[in-house]
């Protein structure tokens, strides 16, 4: 799929949103430089060797590279040096009191301001507080670059696929030429597009993002009703999400919403709202709703044996804040784990998504964490156990050898945290599932299905 016009492009930060940025506008026909300031990761980089597990992604990072449409440098200021547009993807983390750190654009921004080329764009993709745009420009203290704001949508697992078939594009500037360029950019994808101003733009990414975490906090207290008025959420979520004002999608109860977005996103839009003197009560509740959710699995894993998980051997299924990814950050399977740890229980998780690749970080980070043994085989983590719980929804779960897992196990219950196990399959092996909200919730071995 080529472009019209092929621009030359700077992407700063070859991270999750960065190098997914840069290797779909490579594949879009542009040529684009990635700046990165980790020089090993440059490096491996060059070999198309990509550490994020993402679909599609090293293929798009190999086919760049051999087009010559890509490439790789250490530093920000050397990829931008002929750039036309050049994307700031550096991340921007929970800060103090949950504001959004802004130390890593503000050192790009440093790095580069005296080496952007006369009449370039730069682009904020990195989700920033509602005024940064202005700030930008400010900092900056160039009259011949236009300061943008495109933010992305991209979810962790289909980056690739999020980013070749938007549902929108959103662009904002106060130039309308600069916002025109950027959402030339993106003319293959026959996406539509909203050109507004920056801070709009920049209003619309905590917009999404803290509504779909208020979807997920709405639908995880409903799950907890259903269960205490013997209602089942499946069947509700079903009813409601065929409702087109509604619709189907991020209405899956589970451990609690994570990852490196939502989080930090909601936080983020708290304390700019507080800033702005509003009191943001509904977003509050979204937040104290998720922040309960993981003492509530665990209370769940408990009841299931017996009582209390004191001295208990418990299996995990899935520690990713997710399927399809290896990311660990903020992962609600992580916080269930810190709870079951806290009450002194013994764990023992398996995750395939860290089995894929070579991955250091994800194995010191739950090291350093020192709640749970890491296992690599998905009996071991049945292995004596006293009960298992799923909680992160990957597929190959679904197709376990039941009959095996139940004979590894020492208790013969699961709790599953995602409601994403087939509760018959279970019963046949002689295990008893407990998912959340369901009326099967409290099923037994005896219990009529
Ligand atoms: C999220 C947004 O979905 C993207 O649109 C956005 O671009 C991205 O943040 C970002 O700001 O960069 P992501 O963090 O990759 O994407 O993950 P999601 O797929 O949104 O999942 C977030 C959390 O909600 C996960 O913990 C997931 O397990 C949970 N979830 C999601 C549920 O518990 N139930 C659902 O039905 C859906």
């Amino acid at each position: 799929m080529l472009t019209v016009h092929s621009y030359r492009v700077a992407v700063i930060g070859a991270g999750y949103v960065g190098l997914t940025t840069a290797a779909c506008l490579a594949s879009l026909g542009h040529r684009v430089t990635c700046g990165e300031v980790d020089a090993a990761k440059v490096e491996r980089l060059r070999r198309a060797d990509v550490r994020i597990l993402e679909p599609g992604l090293p293929e798009l990072v190999a086919e760049g590279l051999a087009a010559g449409r890509l490439d790789f440098v250490v530093g920000a200021a050397a990829a931008t040096a002929d750039a036309e547009v050049v994307f700031l993807c550096v991340p921007t983390p929970m800060g103090e009191g949950g504001t959004a750190d802004l130390t890593a654009v503000e050192a790009v921004l440093t790095e580069v301001r005296d080496h952007l080329p006369a009449g370039c764009v730069l682009v904020n993709k990195s989700t920033v507080p509602v005024g940064t745009a202005e700030r930008t420009a400010a900092l900056l203290g160039r009259d011949d670059v236009a300061v943008v704001s495109n933010p992305e949508f991209l979810r962790e697992g289909s980056g690739v696929r999020d980013f070749l078939n938007p549902d929108r594009i959103v662009v904002g500037s106060r130039s309308r030429a600069a916002a025109e360029r950027v959402s030339a950019l993106y003319a293959g994808l026959g996406a539509p597009t909203v050109l507004t101003d920056a801070a709009s733009a920049e209003m619309v990414k905590y917009a999404a993002n803290c509504f779909l975490a208020m979807k997920l906090s709405y639908v995880n207290s409903l799950a907890e009703l259903c269960e205490r008025l013997g209602a089942d959420i499946g069947d509700v979520t079903e009813g409601m999400g065929r409702d087109n004002r509604i619709g189907p999608s991020f209405l899956d109860p589970g451990p609690g919403w994570g990852g490196s977005c939502l989080p930090k996103d909601t936080n983020a839009l708290m304390r700019v709202a507080e800033a702005a003197g509003f009191d943001f009560g509904i977003l509050r509740s979204v937040i104290a709703a998720n922040d309960r959710q993981a003492d509530r699995v665990a209370d769940k894993v408990a009841e299931a044996v017996g009582g209390s998980v004191a001295g208990v051997r418990i299996g995990l299924l899935g520690l990713t804040f997710k399927a399809g990814t290896n990311d660990l950050r903020d992962s609600p399977a992580l916080a269930v784990a810190g709870v079951l740890h806290a009450r002194g229980a013994d764990l023992v998780g398996y995750d395939p998504g860290l089995l894929a690749l070579d991955q250091p970080e994800a194995h010191d980070l739950l090291a350093a964490a020192g709640i749970l043994t890491l296992v690599d085989d998905v009996l071991d983590v049945a292995k004596d156990a006293a009960a298992l719980v799923v909680l992160t929804e990957w597929p190959e779960f679904r197709g376990l050898d039941w009959h095996r897992v139940a004979d590894a196990l020492a208790g013969r219950v699961v709790v599953d945290g995602r409601n994403h196990l087939d509760p018959d399959a279970l019963a046949k092996a002689g295990i008893a599932w407990r998912g959340l909200g369901h009326r099967h919730a409290q099923q037994s071995l005896t219990a009529p299905a």
